[in-house]
């Protein structure tokens, strides 16, 4: 159809694969002891005026990857300069998208070492790491394909793409991919615990085709963003991170940009999963630790809340604990290792403290052990009432149970959109019409049953959040390029 296109997502590497997969880790290892160096990437490109910071990796904090040298205030103004000036907008759709698939190409040529960066720098495992990479492909195929099938509007302008690091290639590419589509000049500002990644997704961006002028690399913290967000010849901003920032930003541009400028931002949340006692306990255990301990927790998309019905509580937290324990935490180098570490210091501090005043309120259910040598946080099962204790997204491997009586599935549906926030959403149950009444009641983005409820694949499953948790158009969906040009789209009138 018009919207569907023939494209198809990229096949990825089977872990399992007797052959292929033995081959990449090969060629993976040629890069275990590689240093990378990021740097601004402006046009044209300036001498770096910053101090060199060394980056570790979250896994082992006895191994320097590489530095990173951020970019100055005088670079974020050159850049803005320059994408002012680009003529990106006059390439003909033809060859934008040709550059794009181009990317694609050379994202799947190079992915060995994008998978020892995305181990290394973002403290990802295996499977992870090919996920990661097929999404970024995929958005690249996919956002090419968009621009084709629709019939574009003009291009906005210079858009500020604003990432996180826990998607440091995946929603960096996506982001940028979308933009660049659509016409415009981009200036990205990948997240600071992310940038040797980002630098390299770049320069084979540039490889790909894309001008100098239309793709800058801005490193940097909160303030290269903030320098960002705050320029008026901004036509744009596309985030994803947490909702303390995007409300910053929000504030920034309200101040500072032209009243037409949108925000595309895709942010946090309290996921829920409700499991009933007509659920198929092995399932939805199964399920349950996809989606709260895979990537350590650090998924905007992960589960945060289970609702048990309490007349299966017992059995179901009894299976989870048994299935927890054989969960494997260490370095993601390894293929044994399931979890690795959250991504940095202050991040697993803020996380153990969440688990320490649990402890210490006699709410835990379950905990394992964390090794040592990195930012690791041992997964954690803590006992809550309801959403309203959990207050804020803790961002890792930190389950909270709360348990119901089977007539009150209407009190969780209200507790859960209490939260005012809306992501993700997962059930388990056998009962059809039970399916369709919550599926209609939770406000969230993306609703799954009878399944996890992380990993949202790009075209088939469009990923975004309502209430606090963004404000559309969902990423990897039929929308989405549109946003980034003058075309009123969905969430003009709101
Ligand atoms: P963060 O909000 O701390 O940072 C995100 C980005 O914003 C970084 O690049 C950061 O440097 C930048 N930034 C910080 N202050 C800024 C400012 N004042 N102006 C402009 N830019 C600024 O988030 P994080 O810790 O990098 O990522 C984790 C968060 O991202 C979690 O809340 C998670 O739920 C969310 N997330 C959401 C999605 C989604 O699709 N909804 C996907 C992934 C992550
Ligand atoms: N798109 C990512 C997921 O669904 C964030 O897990």
């Amino acid at each position: 159809s018009a919207i569907f296109g023939e494209r198809i997502n990229s096949a990825g590497l089977d872990l399992t694969d007797p052959v292929a997969f033995p081959a990449m880790q090969t060629a993976r290892d040629a890069f275990a002891t590689t240093k990378w160096h990021a740097t601004p990437l402006t046009a044209p490109l300036r001498k770096e005026a910053g101090t060199p910071v060394n980056m570790i990796n979250p896994a082992r904090h006895t191994d320097t990857i590489g530095s990173v040298t951020d970019a100055t205030t005088d670079d974020v103004a050159a850049a803005i300069d320059a994408a002012v000036a680009a003529n990106w907008s006059q390439t003909p759709v033809g060859i934008r998208t040709a550059a794009l698939r181009t990317a694609a190409d050379l994202y799947e040529t190079h992915s060995a070492e994008l998978f020892a960066l995305l181990a290394r720098e973002a403290g990802k495992s295996w499977a992870d790491a090919i996920a990661e990479v097929r999404e970024a492909v995929d958005f690249l195929r996919y956002y090419a394909e968009q621009a084709e099938l629709l019939p574009l509007a003009s291009a906005r302008g210079p858009i500020a793409a604003i990432s996180p690091w826990n998607f440091p290639l995946a929603i960096f590419t996506g982001q940028i991919a979308a933009a660049l589509v659509a016409g415009n000049p981009v200036l990205a500002k990948p997240a600071p615990q992310t940038p040797l990644i980002a630098f390299r997704a770049v320069q084979l961006l540039h490889e790909a085709g894309i001008p100098a002028d239309a793709l800058q690399l801005l490193p940097g913290a909160g303030e290269v963003g903030n320098a960002l967000t705050s320029n008026p010849a901004i036509a744009g901003v596309v985030f994803t991170g947490s909702l303390p920032t995007a409300r910053r930003i929000d504030r920034a541009m309200a101040t500072h940009l032209p009243a037409t400028a949108p925000l595309v931002a895709e942010t946090g949340g309290l996921n829920a999963m409700i499991v009933d006692s007509t659920a198929l306990p092995e399932q939805a255990v199964r399920d349950i630790i996809a989606s709260a301990f895979q990537s350590a927790g650090q998924r905007c998309s992960a589960l945060r809340i289970l609702y048990l019905q309490e007349d299966a509580a017992e059995r179901t937290i009894e299976m989870l604990k048994g299935a927890m324990d054989e969960l494997t935490l260490g370095d993601p180098w390894t293929l044994a290792n399931d979890i690795g570490p959250v991504i940095d210091e202050p991040a697993r501090a803020k996380i153990q403290a969440h688990i320490d005043t649990y402890v210490k309120a006699g709410k835990l259910i379950h905990h394992l052990k964390a090794p040592v040598g990195g930012t690791y946080v041992a997964p954690a099962v803590l006992k809550v009432n309801g959403i309203a204790e959990i207050a804020e997204e803790i961002f890792g491997p930190v389950l909270h149970i709360a348990t119901f009586k089977a007539d009150q599935i209407d009190a969780v549906i209200a507790d859960i959109n209490a939260s005012g926030y809306g992501l993700t959403f997962g059930m388990h149950t056998r009962i059809s019409s039970r399916v369709t009444a919550v599926s209609r009641a939770v406000r969230a983005g993306n609703i799954y049953i009878n399944r996890n409820q992380i990993g949202a694949v790009v075209g088939s499953q469009p990923f975004g959040g309502e209430g606090l948790s963004g404000t559309g158009p969902k990423a990897g969906g039929p929308h989405y390029v549109q946003r980034f040009t003058t075309a009123p789209g969905p969430t003009d009138s709101a």
